[in-house]
């Protein structure tokens, strides 16, 4: 018999295909009387393929008796209780490393999609203004003082890809790493001393709104927040106020706190650029995490140790 997993959200084509060829998927977000759907099936299901924005509620988990494995579809595991996972003995995996090429690449885009005004430009001219009027002038990418809060996987590769511009890069986070960048011991200093501050740490309670009101007044009317990792770690009212008052120049956001939900505020402000969370979204680093996600639910059922284990 099929081993029974939960598919929390829609994944990749050949990922969905590759899980229902190996396993029996329930897929979580078409059932429509889930009471009825845990009552009957909750003890059954031994796994649950999910993303990192998302994780696994912990009252799903709650009620999932026969649960061994978690298989993130993504790097983060802020969504996920890992205390329940190790007092309860289930599996938690993630995929690092394979999407850290392109997050990094996301962060640059945003850098210098925000500085140069590229997406207000682009409609600039397919709205046909071009003839009638001219855009204003952005600011230059290169040379200039980029702060990354959290020099993790993600945050070096943002780090020497900003060295190609002949980016001045200091940083802070957990702890002094033996890199060529300063670093401050706190995210305030590092505002203080940059002009665009890059969030590239992991979520957690600590880092928690770590971007607060007093950062985004340190970073100054001329400073820009890049956001690549995850909207909890930003005061989201306090951005769009600073953003607002002009208390900060501009931002770029990848991440938000309440996804799919964008402030409405930001919307007309051209000083901002919008994605919808598409850091890793590429076939190529889409299809080497489902590689893993797959690696790793293979390994576990047939009794090793996963590849890329969180808990
Ligand atoms: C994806 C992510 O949005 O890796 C993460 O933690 O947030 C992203 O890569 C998501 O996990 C895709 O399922």
């Amino acid at each position: 018999m099929s081993v029974e997993i939960l598919q929390l959200c829609p994944l990749i084509p050949a990922l969905e295909d590759s899980l229902n060829e190996q396993y029996k998927v329930h897929r979580w977000f078409e059932i429509e009387d889930r009471e009825a759907f845990l009552n009957k099936r909750g003890d059954k299901l031994k796994a649950v393929v999910t993303g990192g924005h998302i994780g696994i509620p912990s009252e799903l988990a709650d009620r999932l008796s026969g649960l061994e494995i978690v298989a993130i579809n993504g790097v983060g595991f802020d969504k996920v209780d890992l205390p329940k996972a190790r007092q309860r003995g289930y599996r938690v995996t993630n995929t690092p490393d394979v999407l850290t090429t392109d997050v990094a690449d996301t962060a640059l885009g945003l850098i210098i999609a925000q500085a140069r005004y590229l997406a207000s430009a682009d409609a600039h001219v397919r709205e046909g203004k071009w003839p009638k009027a001219e855009i204003g002038l952005g600011t230059r990418v290169s040379g200039r003082r980029y702060g990354i809060f959290g020099l993790g996987r993600i945050g070096k590769a943002i780090a020497k890809r900003l060295e190609g511009f002949d980016g001045k890069v200091s940083y802070s986070g957990r702890k002094k790493q033996d890199v060529g960048y300063e670093y401050y011991p706190n995210v305030i200093e590092l505002a203080k001393n940059c002009d665009v501050l890059v969030v590239a740490a992991a979520a957690s309670a600590e880092t928690r709104h770590a971007i607060d009101e007093n950062v985004l007044k340190a970073l100054g009317s001329d400073g820009v927040l890049i956001n690549v990792a995850r909207g909890a770690l930003v005061d989201e009212v306090a951005l769009v106020k600073a953003l607002q008052s002009g208390a900060l120049g501009g931002a770029g956001l990848d991440v938000f706190e309440n996804e799919p939900n964008v402030p409405a505020e930001l919307y007309d402000m051209p000083n901002v650029v919008l994605t919808p969370h598409i850091g890793s979204a590429t076939h190529q680093t889409r299809k080497a995490m489902a590689d893993l996600v797959l690696a790793n639910l293979s390994a576990h059922f047939s009794g090793k140790q996963p590849i890329t284990p969180v808990v």
